[in-house]
């Protein structure tokens, strides 16, 4: 099946409390590339291998968390189809004209049953990976890759209740597949989901919180996992405050690290990963192997892993 419909995580909007230590961070330290200046309080980054003008918006405000996640979608006018689909699940969606956000189409705005703010929209400018589209060669000019050396802005992993409903909303109207789950060995309630929309493992997971709208982490792909422990050089180097040094989920089978941004939303680096095709099974984990599931090197499992979220 070619690709259609939702096509990826095409931005996320974080809180953050500070203007140059969030430059300091996603800008110096991750690399990320700030690609937009708006005269509003908000931050415009994207990764080096991404044409699409930003990817990464981060804005000022009191505390930490998430604004919102936006996928892009590949036609426009699948934004009505969105729409029909979701009022089956009693969903309603406003639209905001081309242009509110900056230099991207119009988009279809609606709050998921974990309570978090999702976006899709079909354009935004492109200015391109830093490679002419004709003769592009293999790698920019130096300098255009810095810091962690990040490839593009992968997945989010979200918190909220109601997760089940997210599953089906993302099966029924995006058509994403069940690619992975964390189940509670007795009961079956599955704890953790993730979605593909894509042949990746997952662009979107949730975890299971009593609260609403909860924020796990942003995650960077990167090339390889010399550059998983180039970035781990660059993590101690900065003292940024760590979650979980390198080490190997079981789910997605990525090569994964967890830190803190100076806000306390965390922020992951990995690489690797199975391919997730449409014909590909469910692959069920369930409690008693929580920490093989989450954590393969030591099979331990993290309390601030599971329980830390802004
Ligand atoms: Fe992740």
């Amino acid at each position: 099946m070619a690709l259609s419909g939702l096509l990826r995580v095409g931005e996320v909007g974080l809180r953050i409390f500070d203007m140059d230590e969030a430059r300091r961070h996603y800008g110096d330290r991750i690399g990320l590339i700030e690609s937009y200046e708006g005269d509003d309080d908000k931050l415009y980054y994207k990764c080096p291998d991404e044409h699409d003008l930003y990817s990464l918006v981060l804005r000022k405000a009191d505390e930490a968390g998430i604004d919102y996640v936006a996928f892009k979608t590949l036609e426009d006018a699948d934004l009505e189809n969105y729409e029909a689909a979701l009022a089956e699940f009693g969903i309603e969606v406003t639209y905001v004209d081309a242009g509110v956000y900056p230099k991207s189409g119009r988009r279809l705005i609606f709050t998921l049953p974990t309570g978090h703010e999702m976006h899709i929209y079909a354009h935004k400018e492109q200015n391109g990976n830093g490679m002419p589209t004709r003769n592009p060669g293999t790698i920019p000019d130096e300098g255009y890759i810095r810091g962690m050396r990040t490839v593009r802005l992968d997945h989010v992993l979200l918190g909220g209740p109601n997760i089940e409903t997210n599953r089906e909303i993302f099966d029924k109207v995006f058509g994403f597949a069940l690619s992975e789950q964390i189940v509670d060995h007795e009961t079956e309630t599955p704890l953790a989901i993730f979605l593909s929309a894509s042949t990746k493992p997952h662009d979107i997971a949730f975890l299971i919180q009593p609260e609403s709208n909860r924020f796990h982490h942003v995650s960077f792909l990167l090339e390889s996992v010399n550059d998983l422990y180039h970035a781990a050089d660059l993590i101690g180097k900065h003292e940024i405050a760590v979650d979980v040094a390198p080490n190997r989920h079981g789910v997605t089978r990525g090569a994964t690290i967890y830190f803190f941004d100076p806000f306390g939303n965390r922020n992951e680096v990995f690489t690797g990963g199975y391919v997730h095709y449409p014909d590909t099974p469910t692959l069920t984990w369930d409690t008693t192997q929580i920490g093989r599931a989450t954590f393969s090197h030591d099979n331990m499992p993290r309390e601030s892993f599971l329980n830390v979220l802004t």
